[in-house]
């Protein structure tokens, strides 16, 4: 009778102090307001804290007080079902959301985001977010810290392995499919999950590649190359944001008002709600941003960080700051108002119990696609026509050949190594005649001992295949490394299989790019999967006997060196460009004249340019562009230009090509790229056939953040080039202009 009385008497409320100001005609902004102005000050503080799942007797306590609005890391569905009754008949009666970091799939485990940005394939990205929200669903799971959208130019930073990689377009397009993939066509479907994307912003630019160092990442940088992955999530409706660790240029993320507030709400219009990563809340005293831990609850409430993961700063301290009127409750209010619309979006105040009786894991279709995921995945970096194998008869040999673990990949909570299908197993179910010599039993292993054995064993076969890397331990958070060359003895064994003169395919599964120029010379090919996950073997024994085809490009550039980084592609000129005629280290003469060598930008040991550039990738058959035609010259700002042309699979295989769409600003208001990406496609032809492809760049995708820190389209020249990478080589070359 309580309750009844108080809705009454709560609407009755709502009606009054709606009086003097507009009844909201939305059905979802009634409700939301609503429940919130039922709620003690206690309870809309506890919807403000997020904690990480310790016992069910715990969990259970905290709910029926009220004092929590999230629990992460519970995954037994009855447990999460008995916490939720506890919650949803509790006084506020407000459901939980239920998090987890359900990043590159749940049971079923998908490629790494690295991985799935090389498939190029949104559609397939989307597919498998989609899989991995109905296997996390099936356990209560509502909300994945996920899609990872950070723009990272720097492979020694451990966290570029559930990246996108490092271009803006694709880590946009990558990032909105898989917030679609997850978040379903309703988010209230049962097996729909809301998406975080993460982490805002700027984290990707840790300076050395060291993980939660500071950034300096200056605003028309920020715009133009960080924020737009994160934009494109929340223009495909992300549910929810995470705020980084990171300080950029001497603001932490979780207390920064222009990022949270100004740029996300005021100028994107989000209306999600803002989580913080684990303690970075409490974490802006270390970083010296503020004197505690109820300063820094006051600056990252006031900021726009609505939600707090783990750290106690609100609840310690949100009421005392009340009293003292250094925040209101009114601000309250509406940070708890948007936790609270996207718990009714997701549909939890109707239905806020999980089906316990679900077995959708592992389904047959999930490791389907997770397979086809890995294929695409896959990156040919080199073939000396060794592949696809002539021959079954093969040595193999290395670390990654049987690691059902390290084949998983970074961020696996959930997925069971028992289920992995390794290269070893796959190899001989596709009837591979297999001589498996172990040799190094993990990616550090230093042991040289059988190294002679397999040298010996190589020459019964017909073929070696190395299959080697990174444990998954290399990679994700704080796993960041200052040189990136393979480890342990990886590198002397590649070099004795080598010197047996027997075709060498050496495949690496890593999870981020490696520095390997002279593995790369000493194989005669080779294939490079940034870790596959659970199916990544059947797409390996495909990929070397020829069912399957590479398609994989680079998500991002592999340097020569780690004295590269950054290596992106999309550089700006500068005023004095390598132009080629420069003389290297050497090469150079003793006392060499002071200007002799070329005054350029170059590395005089290096030279210029990377080991593989973004966007690249090879087949087993060869694609030729031709026929390049544009629907006119000259273009207003709201103008979308077409772009015609034909390729022809002119090799002995059928196969997918990547035609990509670069263009350059020759002149702007600030320094530009050199070529950004602005489009591209995945194109199957077959051996002998040609098609016509058309493309439209819409020139509102032109626009930057200029000298006057407005983003707009300018008007000027442009190249556009079809290319098949990021080099332009044997590119299809034309021009524009926007007036
Ligand atoms: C971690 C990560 C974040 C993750 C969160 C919850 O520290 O930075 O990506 O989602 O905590 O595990």
């Amino acid at each position: 009778m309580k309750k009844l009385t108080f809705t009454l008497l709560g609407l009755s409320m709502l009606a009054a102090s709606c009086s003097n100001n507009q009844v909201s005609q939305n059905p979802e902004q009634r409700f939301v307001d609503s429940v919130v102005s039922k709620m003690t000050l206690q309870e809309k503080i506890g919807q403000l804290y997020q904690v990480s799942y310790t016992s069910k007797d715990d969990a259970i306590g905290m709910a029926k007080a009220g004092k929590i609005g999230s629990i992460i890391n519970v995954v037994d569905p009855q447990a999460i079902n008995e916490i939720q009754k506890a919650a949803v008949e509790s006084s506020c009666g407000v459901p939980l959301i239920i998090g987890r970091d359900v990043i590159h799939g749940y049971k079923t485990i998908f490629p790494i985001p690295l991985g799935q940005a090389a498939t190029f394939d949104t559609a397939i990205v989307r597919g498998g977010c989609h899989v991995a929200a109905t296997e996390a669903t099936s356990d209560g799971i509502r909300w994945t810290f996920s899609p990872m959208v950070d723009i990272s130019q720097d492979p020694r930073w451990g966290r570029i392995a559930e990246s996108y990689g490092e271009d803006p377009f694709l880590s946009s397009v990558m990032g909105a499919a898989a917030v679609r993939g997850y978040q379903g066509d309703k988010m209230n479907d049962p097996t729909s999950i809301a998406a975080c994307t993460k982490h805002f912003a700027a984290y990707g630019a840790s300076e050395t590649g060291r993980d939660y160092n500071a950034t300096f990442v200056p605003e028309r940088e920020l715009r133009n190359v960080y924020l737009p992955s994160f934009k494109a999530a929340v223009e495909a409706g992300s549910a929810t944001m995470m705020s980084s660790f990171n300080d950029n240029d001497g603001v932490p993320s979780s207390g920064n008002t222009h990022i949270l507030t100004e740029i996300l709400r005021g100028e994107w219009g989000f209306d999600g709600f803002v989580v913080s990563d684990w303690n970075s809340i409490v974490d802006m005293a270390n970083q010296g941003f503020c004197a505690n831990g109820k300063e820094a609850g006051l600056i990252a409430i006031k900021a726009g960080t609505d939600m707090e993961m783990v750290s106690t700063c609100y609840i310690d301290n949100i009421e005392a700051l009340i009293k003292e009127g250094k925040i209101s409750e009114q601000l309250i209010n509406e940070r708890v108002k948007n936790v609270v619309r996207i718990k009714y979006r997701l549909g939890l105040f109707q239905n806020p119990y999980v089906e316990t009786a679900q077995s959708v894991k592992y389904a047959d279709a999930h490791l389907a696609l997770a397979q086809k995921t890995a294929e695409e995945s896959a990156i040919l970096l080199k073939n000396n026509g060794i592949l696809p194998l002539k021959s079954k008869k093969i040595l193999l040999t290395g670390p990654m050949c049987d690691a059902p673990h390290d084949q998983l990949g970074t961020w696996i909570f959930d997925g069971e190594k028992s289920h992995t299908v390794t290269p070893l197993t796959a190899l001989k179910d596709a009837g591979f005649d297999v001589v498996y010599i172990p040799t190094l039993e993990f990616s550090r292993d230093k042991n040289t001992a059988s190294f002679a054995k397999a040298v010996a064993a190589a020459k019964s076969a017909d073929a070696i295949v190395f299959i080697g890397g990174e444990e998954s331990i290399l990679s994700g958070e704080a796993h960041c490394l200052a040189d990136i060359n393979l480890k342990g003895a990886q590198n002397q064994l590649i070099e004795q299989l080598s010197k047996t003169g027997k075709p060498l395919v050496t495949v690496i599964m890593a999870g981020r790019p490696l520095t390997i120029g002279k593995q790369v010379d000493e194989s005669g090919a080779v294939l490079y999967m940034f870790h596959p996950g659970t199916m990544g073997g059947p797409a390996l024994a495909n990929l070397l006997s020829g069912k399957a085809v590479p398609s994989g490009r680079t998500p991002a550039t592999f340097p020569k060196s780690v004295g590269q980084i950054p290596a992106h592609y999309y550089i700006n000129n500068t005023g004095r460009p390598y132009n080629g005629s420069e003389i290297l280290m050497d090469d150079c003469e003793r006392e060499a004249g002071q200007t002799s060598l070329g005054c350029t930008s170059f590395h005089m040991d290096l030279g210029f340019g990377p080991l593989f550039p973004f966007g690249y990738g090879l087949s087993y058959t060869e694609f030729e562009y031709s026929n390049l035609n544009i629907s006119t010259p000259e273009l207003g700002k709201a103008d979308t230009l077409k772009i015609s042309f034909t390729i022809k699979n002119t090799g002995d295989y059928d196969g997918v090509d990547v035609p990509q769409l670069y263009i350059r600003d020759l002149a702007g208001s600030i320094t530009r790229p050199i070529k950004e990406l602005k489009e591209f496609a995945r194109v199957e032809i077959k051996k002998g056939e040609s098609k016509n492809i058309i493309m439209k760049l819409p020139i509102s995708r032109l626009a930057f953040c200029g000298l006057d820190y407005k983003t707009a389209v300018e008007p000027g020249d442009f190249k556009l080039w079809i290319a098949h990478d990021s080099e332009l080589k044997n590119a299809l070359e034309s021009s524009f202009a926007v007036k």
